[in-house]
This record gives structure tokens, sequence and C-alpha cells, in this order.
């Protein structure tokens, strides 16, 4: 049976040499890559920054109209301080040193979680990159920060129960529809592939409701050898995907 005909409606089948519309990734293994080499975990995540750069380039040239990249986990406070500032300076420095260039190259930024409990310079930054990228139509980069699925289902849940007792929505009418209309990823397209580096086989919190019907591909590279040919070979395996979203 051909995939076309079991998507649901305006939700891309997959097969043979689709590029898929909205990508995540899982950005894993900057600490191991550092460490085989006898480096500070921090070399790690620096390299790691170099394969973004890499990545998201290569996803424009691809076509892919979204790529979603995990870039710090509300379980990633439970981490040192050091390496915590660590990861908050090479966020900065990233956005200071490519945001010309996203901006010149048809990127629109956009952050998903919960970036209230980021430093309010920070904050800024992040908020005045979106706004001034926001007309772009290239490729939306998304950013997840401080973001985890649970929290961010949470929060619909809070913002519908008040809405519910304040009397402005009936609590008998919500709907999936009215949950993802509300979530951070509220109207980009559906996650199609999903992939996570360093060989490890879980989500991590991310995305859990969005997953739902995405392909997951987990691969064993560390993310700061993660690039063009690596996106390449995930986007061909998603190509000989065949989804099915509950049909046949
Ligand atoms: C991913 O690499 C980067 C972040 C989670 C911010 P890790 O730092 O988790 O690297 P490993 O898993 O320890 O190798
Ligand atoms: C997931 O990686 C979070 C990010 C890539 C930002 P972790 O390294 O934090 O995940 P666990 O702890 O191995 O599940
Ligand atoms: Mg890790």
């Amino acid at each position: 049976m051909n995939a076309a005909s079991a998507s649901p409606a305006g939700v891309p089948a997959g097969g043979a040499g689709v590029v898929p519309r909205h990508v995540a990734i899982i950005m894993d293994g900057n600490g191991r890559w550092a460490k085989k080499r006898h480096l500070p975990r921090v070399a790690g995540h620096r390299k790691g920054v170099e394969a973004v750069r890499a990545t998201v380039e290569a996803a424009g040239e691809m076509g892919i109209g979204v790529l979603t990249l995990y870039a710090f986990s509300s379980e990633n406070w439970r981490r040192p301080a050091a390496e915590i500032a660590d990861l908050m300076g090479l966020l900065r420095r990233y956005i200071r040193d490519e945001l010309d260039s996203l901006a010149r190259n048809g990127v629109k930024l956009r952050i998903i979680g919960d970036i209230t409990r980021f430093d309010r310079d920070l904050v800024t930054m992040l908020e005045d990159a979106c706004t001034r990228t926001a007309r772009n139509e290239r490729l939306t980069l998304v950013i997840a920060l401080n973001y985890g699925g649970q929290d961010e289902i949470a929060r619909v849940a809070r913002q519908l129960a008040v809405a519910a007792a304040g009397g402005t929505i009936d609590p008998v009418t919500i709907d999936a529809a009215m949950i993802e209309d509300r979530l951070d990823t509220a109207a980009l397209p559906p996650l199609d592939l999903l992939i996570r580096t360093s060989g490890e086989r879980r989500l991590s919190n991310f995305l859990l409701w969005q997953a739902a019907y995405a392909e997951l591909l987990f691969v064993d590279t560390l993310w700061p050898d993660f690039g063009a040919a690596a996106l390449a070979d995930a986007v061909a395996d998603f190509g000989r995907r065949n989804r099915r979203y509950g049909g046949l």
C-alpha cells in the first residue's frame, strides 16, 4: 500500500526520496567525545557547537524546513555549576557569532522551553535574535533550552485549567488540537524525524507529545562528529521508511 494514502491530511507521507519537513536532534555525546581524547568536557561542547554550525548549514541546503535542536534539557540543571556555566557561555557566543550569518542565510530562530530561569541578559539576547530573524523563511532553527516534554505538557495543562476555571473555555471541549495549539511547538509542522546521537536509545524528555508519529533514528556517532554527511545519511534512512499512522 502506498504510504501517502495512509497519512492524515496535511502530514507528509515519507517514503522514497522524501526530505523530512521537520527534523529534531538530541545532540548527545560531547562529554564522551572529549573523554576519548583526554580533554575536559567543555572541549566536547565546543566541538559540538561546530557540529551545530555544519548541521544547520546542511539542513538549509537539503531543504529541511525545520530543524529542532535539544541544547539544554530541564534535567541538565543537575550537572555541576561549572559545566552549566560553560554551556550558557557557549550559547551566548553561538548567538553572538552566528546571528548575522543566520539572518543573512534566511534562518528564522525560535526557542522552545522555559527560558525564564536564564540570566536576564541572555533571555533578552535570545528574544532579540528571534525578533530579528522572524521574517526569514528558508529554515526555521528551533533551539530547545531548559526544555522538557513533561514540563511543556504540564504548562499547557495549567493554562487550560486556569482558562476552564475562569470560564473562558469549556473543559469538555478540550481535545488534542487544543493542547497542540498551546505547546511550545505550536504552528510548526509535525515532527517527521527524531535523531539521537551517541548510541543512547532514549528520549530523555524531548518532544514527548510531538514524537507520537515521528520516525526515530538512533546513531552511534558522537555529536561533535555529526555534520552534513551524517545528516544526509539520516535523511536517506528516513526516505526508506514506510509511515502508516495506524492505517494500512
Ligand atoms: C550533550 O552531550 C550536550 C548536552 C547535554 C548539553 P553530553 O554532555 O550529554 O555528553 P555525554 O553524554 O556526557 O557524552
Ligand atoms: C539529552 O542528553 C539532553 C540534551 C542533548 C540537551 P543528556 O545527556 O542530558 O541525556 P541523559 O542524561 O543521558 O538521558
Ligand atoms: Mg549525554
